[in-house]
């Protein structure tokens, strides 16, 4: 079994991921500064398409790469000492709510992108779809970040707790 680079009985990808769930978040909020405090509509429009680029990108590697595993449970199975049954069940628990905010999340950016991109002027602008865009794009905000959280919670109970 390959072993992540953070130092637990990880695996490559799965600690790539953490460390992007890690990185997104200050890179949103710099997203977010560009919009709001500096009106810079284009590079808040250019930062978020690489941002939901490098995430498809990573989520669809580190899907194959936990199949590859054998699954989640074999990965976490490897772990010294072992994790007892009631531990198996928190992390499973922790992952049933963590799986709600990574589905939905993918879908909400995927709108919210979408929208923007096909009902705000070239080069972006504030605009009747503002509004919308506003309400949705707060709303993918916490959705990622909520992903971002249980996901590290996930990766703690499973591999560090
Ligand atoms: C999932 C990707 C995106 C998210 C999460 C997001 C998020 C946001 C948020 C939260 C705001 C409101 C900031 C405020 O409260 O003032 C905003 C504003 C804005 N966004 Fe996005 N955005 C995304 C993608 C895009 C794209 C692709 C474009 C351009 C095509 C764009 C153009 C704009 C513009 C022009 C505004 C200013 C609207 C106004 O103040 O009237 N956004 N965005």
């Amino acid at each position: 079994m390959s072993h992540g680079f953070l130092g637990y009985s990880s695996t490559f990808m799965l600690d790539f991921v953490v460390t992007a769930l890690v990185l997104i978040v200050p890179a949103l909020l710099a997203s977010l500064y560009l919009v709001k405090v500096r009106r810079n509509y284009v590079a808040h429009r250019n930062l978020q398409l690489v941002l939901a680029g490098v995430l498809l990108v990573a989520v669809l590697a580190f899907e194959i790469d936990i199949r590859m595993h054998g699954g989640w449970r074999a990965i976490v199975g490897t772990r010294t000492p072992a994790l007892s049954v009631e531990q198996l069940e928190v992390v499973e628990q922790v992952l049933r709510v963590h799986l709600v905010f990574a589905i939905s999340t993918p879908l909400l950016w995927g709108a919210t992108i979408t929208l923007a991109l096909k009902r705000m002027p070239k080069p972006p602008a504030p605009c009747e779809h503002s509004r919308l865009h506003k309400t949705l794009g707060w709303l993918s905000v916490i959705d990622l970040v909520l992903t971002s959280v249980t996901g590290l919670l996930f990766y703690y109970r499973a591999f560090i707790a």
